[in-house]
């Protein structure tokens, strides 16, 4: 049977391996520490799962793709008290099931292989989730390396202007999984400006960006022109949410007009009981003082 080639090039996911191999080792009686899938241990506060609850019997129907609004006032509110940002909620947030299906599936919205915006250009080591759906999208993957002499933040002069033209999209993901590197401001002003002057998207996945030790994180939507800042964040790590698949993309209206188009046909729109769920969590103004009580 003729299957996708990309298949077999990319293999088996690596946490799915990973769960293979610790299932072996643990039959042979190896009791392990566990660094693997980065599952919160702590349970999901009893508030947001009685909002999931309480919703359930309103529920009835398909969940849109643009998301409830309420849920989006929600995240916009988050992103203005955390980030001091003004993102609006209505044209420039976008409900997800979480980041991971929105970071794989990105580059399909954003790749035009014909018209020569063929590539995406990924940091490595790190997260595999773009650089496969970006194979699955028909892109051209392009590893740039984290350095430990740089703490581990990419030095994006060193691509060639030849590679800039073609690419459609940096992804950016910090806090970084897996070096745990924050990154510096002039980091994302400096992928704004080339994103503008080579006309491509920079993605910053910050799933990571409420677990940190110090200083909160950063957020690629601080910099001062963030038109071509899209952003991947979830309650996922932060609300230890794992289980409810619940996030958002926060980016231009462009960008947003374009994934309200793209996601009805695959049906990623989150349910909407986890939706109200999801607007419990992100007006959980506490989380960060019981994070430190633990
Ligand atoms: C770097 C990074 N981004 C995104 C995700 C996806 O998180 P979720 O889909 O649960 O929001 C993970 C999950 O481990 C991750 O490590």
């Amino acid at each position: 049977m003729r299957l996708s080639p990309i298949l077999d090039e990319l293999g088996v996911y690596p946490f799915v391996k990973l769960d293979a191999a610790k299932a072996r080792a643990r039959s042979r009686g190896i009791d392990l520490i566990d660094f693997g899938i980065g599952d919160p241990r702590e349970g999901v506060e009893p508030f947001i799962r009685g909002a999931l609850i309480d919703a359930l019997e309103g529920t009835a129907g398909y969940p849109r793709a643009a998301g409830l609004p309420v849920l989006r006032e929600a995240i916009s509110d988050w992103l203005g008290r955390r980030f001091d940002v003004k993102i609006d909620p209505d044209t420039e947030i976008v409900p997800t099931l979480g980041a991971k299906e929105s970071i794989f599936s990105f580059a399909q919205i954003v790749m035009d292989v014909a018209g020569g915006k063929d590539t995406v250009i990924v940091t490595e080591p790190g997260y595999p989730v773009a650089a496969r759906g970006a194979r699955f999208a028909g892109a051209r993957v392009v590893e740039l390396p984290l350095r430990r002499e740089l703490n581990y933040v990419p030095d994006l002069d060193s691509i060639p202007a030849q590679l800039w033209h073609r690419t459609a999209l940096l992804w950016l993901n910090y806090p970084n999984n897996p070096t745990g590197a924050c990154a510096p401001a002039s980091l994302y002003v400096r992928a704004a400006a080339l994103a503008r002057e080579h006309d491509f998207l920079v993605a910053s996945d910050e799933a990571y960006s409420e677990l940190y030790f110090g200083d909160p994180p950063r957020s690629a939507l601080q910099v001062a022109d963030r038109n071509r800042m899209v952003v991947f964040n979830s309650l996922s790590k932060r609300s230890s949410m794992t289980g409810y698949r619940a996030g958002f993309i926060a980016c231009n209206s462009e960008v947003a007009d374009a994934l309200r188009l793209y996601r009805p046909t695959i049906g990623t729109a989150p349910q909407e009981f986890v939706q109200h769920a999801a607007v419990a969590a992100w007006r959980d103004e506490a989380h960060v003082e019981r994070a430190r009580a633990r």
